[in-house]
């Protein structure tokens, strides 16, 4: 298979066309999405770069609704999963496209110890706190702002969570900024200032498939993690604080395989994720690096995702029950998504060995992560 993937430097490189190219080769349309039950406005933005590639966030939850990407013949398709309506949004959503905050992943029985203080957050998934509890940042209105720069189309968000919101400490300001490139890049930078100690870890919940046809499993979609351990879990999913190799098991995707070829395999981690549902370690970086590939075979897609942060969830969609609609007709069957969800170990307050998670005032907590899609040749 010939790749023209790049390595974990091109994020730092300009794009060969990209002095030359004008602001108004790029375009963002707003449109009215949907109204809550409360009488809020949801307003949708629609990015669009030059090539015809666009994404579509609403801001409720900062929800990427629709993500376009070409195929080897440069047909354009939408290869994320998520619903047109917002009352779906609202009805049930097992965070399709959404940012997650205060804290993306699980913590154990909702409990933490921050600087002496014990806290208590909302139990939402079996006995543990999950993506930031009932009402967690997906599920929050996002203030939205929209400008072109010559780097590309940026749509910035923001939501004040105030202190005590879901049992959190502190009134956390938080920005997220998208800017979708003109090659086929989406950039998200997070940030977050807090004014008493807090903790923090956010992410984003794409489900993605390549192929862009829903009615498809992922599991012919291969994936590269260039990570030698990952986090093995507890009955409940809760890391059990061990970074295990990943050598000899169906967590190594050092070299690019398929998402099908281990999963059905007869192991206890696997059993308890009911398939992958776990975090890759890498470990603390001071810039973005590659962390991870997925190469649609039949379409030629391949997404790259880079990132400063220490670690990256990979979940096979295994949740998913072939009961949630599907723009169109049908429903969402099985492993029909993938999320890949970079962000700092789940349980990290509870786990002292970990990468911390607690930011203080007058620090600023500050991630970014590069989505690219580029195409292979046939194979
Ligand atoms: C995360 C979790 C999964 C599942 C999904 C949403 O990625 O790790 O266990 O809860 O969100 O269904």
């Amino acid at each position: 298979m010939a790749c023209t993937s790049s390595t974990g430097t091109k994020v730092q490189e300009q794009s060969p066309t990209e002095g030359a190219m004008q602001p108004d080769d790029f375009s963002i349309e707003r449109s009215h999405f949907g109204t809550t039950a409360q009488g809020q406005s949801v307003e949708k933005y629609q990015l669009k770069n030059p090539q015809g590639s666009t994404i579509e966030i609403i801001t409720y939850g900062g929800i990427i609704t629709s993500w376009t990407a070409p195929n080897r013949d440069g047909k354009q398709q939408n290869v994320v999963l998520g619903y047109d309506k917002l009352a779906d949004y609202i009805r049930e959503n097992p965070y399709f496209g959404a940012i997650i905050g205060r804290y993306g992943n699980r913590i154990t029985k909702g409990q933490f110890t921050l600087a002496g203080n014990a806290y208590q957050l909302e139990t939402n998934d079996g006995p543990n706190h999950l993506h930031g509890g009932v009402q967690g940042f997906d599920k929050v209105i996002w203030a939205a702002e929209d400008t072109i720069t010559g780097q590309g189309a940026t749509l910035l968000l923001r939501y004040r969570s105030a202190d005590g919101e879901g049992g959190y400490p502190g009134q956390l300001d938080c920005t997220v900024r998208y800017t979708l490139t003109a090659d086929h890049s989406l950039r998200v930078d997070y940030e977050a200032t807090t004014d008493q100690h807090t903790i923090v870890n956010l992410t984003q919940h794409t489900y993605f498939n390549l192929s862009g046809d829903f009615s498809q499993t992922i599991e012919d979609h291969q994936l590269l993690l260039p990570a030698d351990r990952y986090l093995p879990v507890d009955a409940t999913l809760i890391p059990t604080g061990a970074l295990a190799s990943v050598e000899g098991t169906p967590f190594d995707f050092r070299r690019m395989k398929s998402i099908g070829q281990d999963i059905a395999a007869d192991d206890e981690q696997l059993l308890r994720g009911k398939g992958y549902d776990h975090c890759w370690a890498m470990g603390l970086s001071d810039s973005v690096r590659l962390m991870a590939q997925v190469l649609h075979p039949g379409s030629g897609r391949l997404l790259e995702i880079h990132s400063n942060e220490p670690g990256i969830q990979f979940y096979s969609g295994n949740f998913l029950d072939g009961t949630l609609p599907r723009p169109g007709g049908g429903t969402y069957p099985h492993r029909s998504g993938l999320c890949l969800e970079t962000q700092h170990y789940p349980d990290s307050p509870n786990q002292s060995d970990f990468p911390s998670v607690t930011l203080l005032p007058g620090e600023r907590y500050q991630t970014t992560t590069i989505f690219t899609f580029t195409t292979t040749d046939k194979q």
